[in-house]
């Protein structure tokens, strides 16, 4: 949610700042702007900005017919709007009234009103209508308030921090400073990029992740919570808490590089990213199954005598990541006999669930930065359960505050749906279910390695759905103009038809519901016209008791009163023939793991669907990546 850039170093900044920000655009398109700092470094300077509403694309146009001077300091900013409407009055930068001071920033900033009251009584006017604006008065303030000296920008800025309630990071540069882009994070991310050009030249860089640099360096160092750093062109980098004493940030090395970031010939980055699942989930096993079959799973910093005392878990997370939470119940209550509670975390913590030491909260996060999920995390560890994040981002917020962390290993995932890391999210959680009835003696050796065998060939099972994608690309396109799309689904298949249409809803703008196929007859069935097109994702014959039966006894019913029967059902389920008016075929797979196979087909549908209709599918409309505002 914002995508924020900072640079300095020895290269033109406008190019860093821009190409960062198109790195970063999936964070949020509804505007861009950057500022850069220009003047003799000597001599007074003065900032130069740029600012549009929409996409990237908009701001890169009007730069096109109108540069900026060159600089090498920059900071830049692509916009997810919460206070204040998607115009370019409200994209960021935003000046401080002697347009001296400029800041970007993502999070929300609480008490921003108060805070605007007292400027407007001094009679300051206001040039937005966000929150943000109060940061660039105050700074500038601050900033006026304080003795030269070189630490001055940085204090100012602190002080500014110890001001602000909720959750921020404030990008700033100051015409004062030639040198020097100050930056502040609480609550929301903010990483640094430490590298150097081709001739040995240090160069320092901010961003929301490490995306906005990954171009030039893979060398990161994370900040914490509530810290100040200063990217100084002599100085290098420096690390403060907000009462101003230094820190020492953790360094890493980022595990992908630029090419992972890009689509890599396909249209879109979600097809990329389709195309990549059987990587996904290979990687996320890579390392974690030992010899005998057994699963080691050393980053689960939980000991085994914490592991056997859990008599509950939670899992907690938001949008997709929450139906790979659904889809795990099943396999982890199957497997642990513990039960297992699945909950959206924007409700977690505000109805009082009922947490000790013996409970396991588990979050999944892609993105590690999700504000409800982060929020439901601390709650957690607030009432002292066990907290274990499954998360993509390494370093990012949610695995650094929870107590055991597993990592997905996904690579970066661009598209603003969710797709390999969903897989990857899924093939995680069988990992924490097994590695718990492994612990806890509740499956033998060999019953734990037969599910090892299973998840070892997933991989191989979604690339073979990968290669029958074309009939269900043809399919998309003829349901294009749909005006309601519906998804039915028993046991397992039930969160997949969830997943299906919240793809459907997010890329397409096609209303679409998510339903229990037994829950049809109860109220939903109603919406049945003819020609409304359903998909049933039919449970494997060999699925637990009657479950494939009643949906194949659901098909019929749907298709009895008029509907266009959509069929995903394993190869082989001949029942299911006479009812369906499509059929897609995806392979054999253990009815526990089959949602992995079965959500495949419900990706390429609402990617192509989306692409019929004319859409961004990468960037659909009023949505970001991330999102770090609760
Ligand atoms: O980064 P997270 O996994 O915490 O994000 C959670 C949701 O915002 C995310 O899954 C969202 O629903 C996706 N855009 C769906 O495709």
């Amino acid at each position: 949610m914002c995508g924020i850039v900072g640079y300095v170093g020895p290269q033109e900044a406008l190019g860093v700042v821009l190409e960062g920000l198109r790195r970063l655009e999936y964070r949020g398109y509804d505007s861009a702007g950057v500022a850069v700092r220009i003047g003799d470094p000597a001599a007074g300077g003065e900032l130069a900005t740029a600012r549009r509403a929409g996409k990237l694309a908009n701001l890169e146009k009007a730069l096109a017919g109108q540069p900026l001077p060159p600089s090498t300091i920059g900071i830049g900013h692509t916009r997810w709007a919460t206070h204040g409407g998607p115009t370019d009055r409200n994209a960021h930068p935003h000046l401080s009234t002697d347009a001296r001071v400029a800041v970007v920033h993502n999070g929300i900033i609480e008490n921003f009103a108060a805070l605007r009251e007292e400027f407007e009584a001094r009679g300051i006017e206001f040039g937005s209508d966000t929150d943000t604006e109060v940061a660039a008065h105050l700074l500038a303030a601050a900033y006026d308030d304080l003795p030269a000296g070189p630490d001055r920008f940085a204090e100012a800025m602190r002080a500014v921090s110890r001001r602000l309630e909720g959750a921020f990071t404030l990008v700033a540069t100051h015409a004062d400073e030639p040198h020097t882009v100050v930056a502040a994070r609480r609550n929301s991310p903010l990483v640094v990029g430490v590298g150097q050009t081709a001739d040995g030249v240090p160069e320092y860089f901010l961003g929301s992740d490490v995306a906005a640099f990954i171009a030039h360096t893979r060398e990161a160092r994370e900040l914490g919570q509530d810290q100040v750093v200063e990217i100084h062109r002599e100085r290098g980098l420096t690390v403060t808490d907000f009462a101003g004493t230094v820190v020492e940030p953790t360094a890493y090395t980022v595990d992908w590089d630029a090419a992972a970031a890009e689509k890599g010939g396909h249209d879109w980055f979600m097809l990329k990213e389709i195309a990549e699942q059987p990587q996904a989930i290979a990687d996320t096993l890579l390392g974690r199954i030992g010899d005998a079959g057994e699963l080691v799973l050393d980053e689960v910093r939980l000991s085994d005598q914490e592991l056997r005392d859990i008599d509950k878990i939670f899992v907690v997370s938001c949008g997709t990541s929450f139906h790979a939470g659904l889809i795990a119940k099943y396999a982890v209550e199957h497997w642990t006999r513990i039960p297992v509670e699945v909950e959206v975390a924007s409700e977690f913590r505000y109805r009082d669930p009922v947490l000790d030491r013996s409970t396991l909260v588990i979050v999944i996060s892609q993105s590690g930065e999700t504000m409800d999920t982060l929020m439901a995390l601390r709650h957690a560890r607030a009432q002292e359960a066990r907290t274990l994040a499954i998360c993509n981002v390494n370093g990012s917020t949610i695995p650094r505050e929870s107590d055991a962390v597993l990592y997905t290993r996904a690579g970066p995932e661009i598209a603003v749906a969710s797709t390999k890391s969903f897989l990857a999210q899924i093939v995680a959680c069988y990992l924490v279910g097994l590695f718990l009835a492994q612990v806890r003696g509740v499956k033998y050796a060999d019953e734990v390695g037969a599910i090892v065998e299973d998840l070892r060939r997933l991989p191989e099972a979604v690339s073979e759905v990968l290669l029958q994608m074309e009939p269900v690309r043809a399919l998309g396109r003829s349901l294009a103009s749909a005006g309601t799309i519906l998804f039915l689904g028993r046991h397992v298949a039930y969160p997949v038809a969830l997943e299906g249409a919240l793809k459907l809803k997010e890329l397409a703008y096609i209303h679409a519901e998510g339903f229990a196929a037994g829950e049809l007859k109860h109220g939903p069935i109603a919406l049945i016209e003819q020609g409304t097109p359903v998909v049933v994702v039919v449970p494997s014959p060999r699925a637990r008791e009657s479950v494939h039966g009643k949906v194949v006894s659901n098909i019929q019913e749907v298709r009895a009163r008029g509907a266009r029967t959509i069929v995903i059902a394993e190869q082989g389920d001949d029942d299911v023939v006479p009812y369906a008016d499509h059929i897609i075929r995806v392979p054999r797979t253990p009815t526990l793991l089959a949602p992995v196979v079965t959500t495949v087909p419900l990706q390429v549908l609402a990617c192509e669907i989306a692409d019929t209709r004319g859409h961004d599918v990468d960037q659909p409309r009023n949505l970001a990546k991330s999102v770090t505002v609760e």
